[in-house]
């Protein structure tokens, strides 16, 4: 028996029923039409040929049943050929109307898939880094994959689907009236025993198909953790692999038996409707042929009322969840939306101005800082917990002031925790201070154009990392338009000229995430030739703690020296070479500056400096490895 298949017969997987309980911000629907609107041309002919299509799907069974009438009243040849003809031609334009309702439907989906999807990559790019230490990577690129998805389901599948199975429902349950109210109306009866418990096995399969979602989730948190090298590394030095294999064996167990099960409640759906739409035909066949033979229908009245039964049940079927395909369609949107709502904290101040080339001097003015909340940079939804950490966070800087005159290196140092890599952060305007001021040139950081502090300002943090890619786009990423002789001037003099020469492919090798390995002091040097490449008036840098041997701590340090000449310097020290050579140290302890002088004087004063330059580094004045701070 042939079936047509409206959009929405069949229970879809991941529609989720709890969409209906979920409170929508107002506007929700506003903006979802706001998003549509370039589009409203597109949406106009698709919904026309949507229309154009249901009508033609009614129009085909009433001529069928005209023709056989034709034929069992032997009418002339003629007005036979000429319905089939008619029949034929309506198949044509149908086939034509679908491939154009195709075209439309994919250019109004695709298109606001780009929309969204362009729009909420740049929007979390802008976010600051605060969010990106929050949010787990895995619910956020789901935020920009899943939800997008289906959110333009909206547009697509559940619009079409509402528009054309009403139309459908409309015209066919009216033609059938018209032409039989009560062979209607006794099948029409028959369709609660087949809604009501589809209903449940819909709800049913939701929850079992919500359950597998989660598992599956589940399942890649895991992988991604255990698979890249540091996860490994541990499950390997822990020696705990079987019980990591069996945790996970019981989590793909499950999602194996729900498997089972959806399939057979599809399959169960899928027999309960073809069963009750063929016992209801069959129900027109036996009532509508006695009619026919008693003289009260016509035979082809009895088609006709056959072939539209179909087109019926689907539509019925589909529209009675309807509204939770809608629903489901915003809760995407309202999902996106929120990611958009998000505002980045760290923004161009409306007046912003490009900091002068000649700003050099780097003034800490009375700087408080406390990292930002949870509530203030991130979503519950994607830190994957239910309310986020309610616990005010604790000021971590108190009133710090220093400066760095132009060209002049100074160092910090200061004990664990002290807040070095914080103060290093608040430069480039990673963070922004709570109170006090950070300015470069004499200008707040926060007044000038982020663009133009990022172009003066050079950064080499302290695991430096490097992208997927080649040697060379790795250094380009600080200047794109650098030649290819910057590139290698900038590789001698980081002094990792030799090790490039080395590899095979120079250059062209691929390092980072997955490429080839550098060892800790190549990678720091790598890092200072892009800094080089960039050559910002402004280096602020973060010592590796590892231990390197003397020959590349000794490359290190000339790299640094090259990097550092003639610019002003900010370095988180963890190298007795590096002190002896700023030109001042300040000394940091639990977000306080207690001592600020050159090591000599320090050292006379013979407090906390004093201290750790005992502890830390002489051991380096001797020879030995440098010890973490
Ligand atoms: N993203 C963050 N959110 C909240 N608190 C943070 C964050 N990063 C650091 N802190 C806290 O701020 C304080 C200062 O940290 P910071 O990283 O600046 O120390 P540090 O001096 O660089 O230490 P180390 O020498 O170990 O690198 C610490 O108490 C730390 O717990
Ligand atoms: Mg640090």
């Amino acid at each position: 028996m042939a079936m047509a298949f409206p959009h929405g017969y069949y229970p879809r997987m991941g529609r989720d029923r709890d969409a209906l309980n979920k409170e929508l911000p107002p506007g929700t629907w506003k903006r979802v039409l706001r998003f549509a609107t370039p589009y409203r041309a597109h949406l106009l002919v698709f919904l026309v040929l949507v229309v154009a299509d249901s009508l033609i799907g009614v129009i085909t069974p009433v001529l069928a049943g005209r023709v056989v009438n034709d034929i069992t009243g032997r009418a002339a040849v003629h007005a036979v050929v000429y319905i089939a003809v008619l029949i034929a031609a309506l198949a044509v334009v149908d086939a034509a109307l679908s491939f154009a309702q195709r075209w439309y439907s994919a250019r109004i989906g695709e298109g606001l898939i780009f929309d969204m999807r362009t729009r909420v990559f740049t929007h979390v790019q802008r976010m600051p880094l605060a969010f990106f230490t929050r949010t787990q990577t895995g619910a956020l690129v789901s935020r920009l994959n899943n939800d997008v998805l289906g959110a333009q389901q909206a547009f697509t599948s559940t619009l079409s689907g509402v528009v054309s199975n009403v139309v459908s429902l409309v015209l066919t349950a009216a033609v059938m009236f018209t032409l039989s109210w009560q062979i209607t109306a006794i099948s029409l009866v028959m369709l609660p025993l087949f809604v009501i418990p589809a209903r449940r096995i819909g709800s049913r399969l939701q929850q079992i198909t919500r359950e597998s979602y989660n598992l599956n989730a589940s399942m890649n948190a895991t992988m991604t953790e255990r698979f890249n090298v540091a996860g490994a590394l541990l499950v390997k030095l822990f020696g705990r692999p079987g019980e990591e294999a069996e945790s996970f064996r019981s989590r793909a167990a499950r999602v194996r038996d729900i498997g089972v099960t959806s399939a057979m409640y599809g399959r169960l759906f899928f027999v309960a409707l073809t069963l009750v739409a063929s016992l209801a035909q069959a129900l027109v066949y036996g009532l509508g042929g006695y009619y026919a033979i008693t003289g009260r229908l016509s035979a082809g009245t009895v088609v006709t009322l056959a072939l539209l039964l179909s087109r019926l049940y689907g539509p019925l079927t589909a529209l009675s969840n309807a509204r939770v395909d809608v629903m489901s369609a915003l809760v995407s949107f309202d999902r996106v939306f929120e990611v958009l709502d998000l505002r980045p904290m760290i923004a161009d101040a409306p007046d912003a101005f490009e900091l002068p080339e000649s700003a050099r001097a780097v003034d800490f003015d009375d700087v408080r800082f406390t990292y930002p909340s949870a509530s203030e940079v991130s979503l519950a939804s994607l830190e994957d917990v239910a309310v986020l950490d309610a616990t005010p966070p604790q000021e971590v800087l108190h009133g710090v002031s220093f400066r760095a005159g132009p060209g002049e290196m100074v160092a910090l140092v200061g004990p664990s925790g002290a807040g070095k890599t914080t103060i290093s952060q608040l430069l480039p305007r990673i963070y922004d201070v709570r109170s006090g001021a950070v300015r470069v040139g004499g200008h707040d950081v926060r007044s000038v154009a982020q663009q133009s502090l990022h172009d003066r300002i050079g950064v080499v943090t302290q695991d430096a990392h490097m992208f997927h890619d080649t040697i060379r786009n790795n250094l380009r990423y600080a200047r794109p338009d650098a030649s290819e002789r910057a590139i290698l001037d900038a590789v001698e003099a980081a002094q990792i000229g030799d090790l490039v020469r080395s590899l095979p492919d120079g250059l062209d090798t691929v390092v980072g995430e997955r490429g080839y390995r550098l060892s800790g002091g190549e990678k720091a040097r790598l890092a200072i030739a892009r800094l080089l490449l960039k050559q910002p008036q402004i280096v602020v840098l973060d010592e590796a703690t590892a231990h390197l041997d003397s020959e590349s701590e000794a490359a290190v340090q000339d790299a640094l020296a090259r990097a550092l000449a003639g610019r002003t310097s900010i370095v988180i020290a963890h190298r007795l070479s590096t002190v002896l050579g700023a030109d001042k140290i300040v000394v940091l302890d639990a977000g306080r500056i207690v001592e600020i002088g050159t090591h000599a004087q320090l050292l006379t004063r013979d407090g906390l400096y004093a201290e750790l330059y005992r502890t830390q580094f002489e051991r380096q004045a001797a020879g030995a490895a440098p010890l973490t701070s």
